[in-house]
């Protein structure tokens, strides 16, 4: 054990935050963090916009239908960059063939997700409370306005950083056997016996969203969630599409 393992192991999604500024000292060190992330192929397809205007902040809130996301001290949106390197290879050989594709699209993806948890880490280690929001994909192209994004670059994730103003508890996870295979993937005949203890403990965790409210049980939540559909949501494809990835998708 050490004190980088505690913070992760102590990790808890922050929904409301103090009003406390971030120092610059502080920033700039989450920023440096964020560059220091590995990236695939040394190519740095990933940036951070970080969203200090407040109409802007506002209308990612609107977005992501939650108010504190306009409240939160810090509000980054980290992006799929593909637009610089296409633009690096036009200078250089003039041409730039290959920065549209689907590979280099996941690429540019897991870049900005691996960056992004890098700076929660980072973040949670200095005691400071974090919130992934993948709610700004409700409205990908809102956000793709707001923020004057390029072609070839495409919203990843959002992240609010602060110093937390309620102190919730570590939320039930499946058990590690459950997502941990040795040698090839295991699949269940009956899945609900081995979640019965994860149900359970769902069924005692307070989301701090609702308080005084217990959450449903975990299979209940997931029945939830794989039986609905936000329209716009499922535009994220073509929105894709629309910043100028192409994903080649005939056999
Ligand atoms: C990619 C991603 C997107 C998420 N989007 C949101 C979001 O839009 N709003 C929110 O309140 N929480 C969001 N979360 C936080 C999850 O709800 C949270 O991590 C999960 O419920 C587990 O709770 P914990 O982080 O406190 O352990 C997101 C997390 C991830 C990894």
């Amino acid at each position: 054990m050490n004190s980088t393992i505690q913070t992760l192991l102590n990790h808890k999604t922050i929904r409301s935050y103090q009003s406390t500024p971030i120092s610059n000292e502080i920033l700039s060190t989450l920023l440096e963090v964020a560059s220091r992330t590995a990236t695939s192929s040394g190519m740095q397809q990933a940036s951070i916009i970080h969203v200090k205007n407040q109409e802007k902040k506002d209308i990612i809130a609107k977005v992501c239908k939650q108010d504190y996301v306009a409240k939160a001290p810090i509000l980054f949106i980290f992006v799929v960059d593909q637009h610089r390197n296409h633009h690096i290879a036009l200078e250089v050989s003039q041409k730039a063939e290959q920065t549209y594709d689907v590979d280099r699209f996941f690429q540019g993806f897991t870049d900005a997700s691996l960056m992004a948890q890098s700076v929660v880490t980072a973040a949670e280690s200095l005691g400071l409370g974090t919130t992934y929001l993948g709610a700004i994909h409700n409205d990908d192209e809102t956000v793709i306005k707001t923020l004057n994004l390029p072609k070839l670059t495409y919203p990843v994730v959002g992240l609010l950083i602060g110093y937390a103003d309620v102190q919730p508890t570590l939320k039930p996870r499946l058990d590690v056997s459950m997502r941990v295979f040795e040698d090839e993937y295991v699949s269940h005949k009956e899945y609900m016996p081995h979640i019965k203890s994860l149900d359970e403990a769902m069924m005692s965790y307070v989301d701090t969203r609702n308080p005084g409210k217990t959450m449903p049980p975990f299979s209940k939540q997931v029945s939830e969630r794989m039986n609905y559909a936000n329209a716009l949501r499922l535009k994220m494809g073509q929105n894709i599409m629309k910043q100028g990835f192409s994903f080649n998708l005939d056999e």
